[in-house]
């Protein structure tokens, strides 16, 4: 099957950039694709970096340190922008400005002040594709969740919970890095390295929050840097969030948890919802196990447990009886975003679209609400 080229630019080529390189090499692994991604602009200022794309892709026409250089290359229609948090508004709005669609990555904006230039430029360019990167939804227990918020099964909604939880952080001796610094990562720290992640499957539900009370951490508050100076470490390392949803039933909690202290904790995503019909749950640390119980009044309340096999959004070679994990997520999202390019939203092959800029929008209000409530010790109605 012929394919349609979609020519990517890559500005940050750390470890997201790689991944998506990563992905963008493994598109075979799909059947029935008539697209697929083609690098052929990569940008980093840090110049190590290019040597591991160039010697992996031939497809390479531009490589530079200044991404305006990407923006201008007519071999170069879509931008995946991967860079530390304080630089997303000026290089999503440029990107934007030079007529290039967009796959951002979170939390889209170092604050909310940041995250609304960047949409007020979307809005600027109605014809361009924009979305942010969020890879979790696309794990097959999270798309059986997703369906059964959709199917409405639950009866009324008791409770729901979610986060991403991290545990390398428990190690005093790990040197800073730009994700601890306030300056490159914003006030959010932990809840905008990892916010969006557990929020996504919510927001999509509709499930925006009208009250926020959080509980925010700074647990290792020294590291070493670079050359071995003991520095300040000043980011929120952990986050609990108690938030208030409204819906037809009333009101129910939302928890939220994003942890880069949560000791044994390996990038483990969970959502569970519990409801008088039905319940289901799903940790990534059990990466195959679905658990849900059906409920009937009067009758037994017993937990069922399924292990998915490989049942993707978008179809593979892989067997249906192999597991799934993080880079088959990536490589679901990022057919999701070329899907959505190729075919517009409608012409989707699957129905569950990338994280939308409205999504983020209401990813930073939550998350804002979060820092005032911390800091007065009260529940912010959003
Ligand atoms: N979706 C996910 O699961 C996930 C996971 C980790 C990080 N992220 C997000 O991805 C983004 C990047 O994080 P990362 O972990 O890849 O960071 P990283 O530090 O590994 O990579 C960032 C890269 O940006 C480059 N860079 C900095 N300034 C630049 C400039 N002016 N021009 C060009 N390149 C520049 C750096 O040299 C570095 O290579 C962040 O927004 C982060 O929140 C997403």
């Amino acid at each position: 099957m012929a394919k349609k080229p979609l020519r990517f630019g890559i500005i940050g080529l750390g470890l997201m950039g790689r991944e998506f390189g990563s992905a963008a090499a493994r598109w075979c692994h799909f059947l029935n694709l008539d697209f697929e991604p083609v690098i052929t602009g990569i940008c980093d200022t840090n110049v190590a970096l290019h040597d591991w794309f160039t010697d992996n892709f031939d497809t390479i026409k531009i490589k530079t340190t200044h991404y305006h250089e990407l923006l201008a290359s007519s071999d170069v229609d879509v931008i995946y922008c991967a860079v530390p948090h304080h630089l997303h508004a000026q290089m999503y709005i440029d990107i934007l400005n030079a007529g290039k669609h967009l796959l951002g990555e979170k939390p889209f904006g170092i604050d909310l002040a940041a995250n609304e230039q960047i949409l007020a430029a979307i809005a600027q360019h109605p014809d361009l594709v924009v979305a942010c990167s969020s890879e979790f939804p696309f794990f097959p227990a999270a798309q059986r969740i997703i369906a059964a918020i959709n199917e409405g099964r639950f009866g009324t909604i008791i409770e729901a919970s979610c986060g991403l939880l991290h545990s390398s952080d428990l190690d005093p001796t790990k040197k800073i890095n730009w994700k601890r610094m306030i300056e490159f990562n914003g006030e959010y720290g932990c809840l905008g390295d990892l916010g969006m992640h557990a929020l996504h499957v919510p927001l999509r539900s509709g499930w925006m929050p009208t009250r926020v009370m959080a509980s925010l951490q700074n647990i290792v508050r020294e590291r070493p840097n670079d050359k071995g100076e003991i520095v300040p470490c000043e980011t929120w390392d952990n986050a609990t969030l108690i938030c208030e949803v409204d819906n037809e039933h009333g009101q129910f909690p939302l928890t939220i948890q994003t942890y880069r202290i949560a000791p044994s904790e390996t990038n483990t995503w969970y959502l569970r919802v519990l409801g008088t019909k039905f319940s289901i749950e799903y940790s990534s640390k059990y990466p195959k196990t679905l658990r849900f119980m059906e409920y009937k009044p009067g009758g037994e309340q017993a937990w069922q447990t399924v292990d998915l096999g490989y049942k993707s959004a978008y179809s593979t070679i892989t067997g249906g009886i192999f597991e799934f994990g993080f880079s088959d997520g990536l490589l679901q999202m990022w057919a999701a975003f070329c899907d959505e390019l190729a075919n517009g939203r409608a012409g989707m092959q699957q129905p569950f679209y990338c994280a939308t800029p409205a999504e983020t929008h209401q990813q930073h209000r939550i998350l804002t609400a979060a820092l005032a409530s911390h800091q007065q010790k009260t529940m912010i109605s959003l």
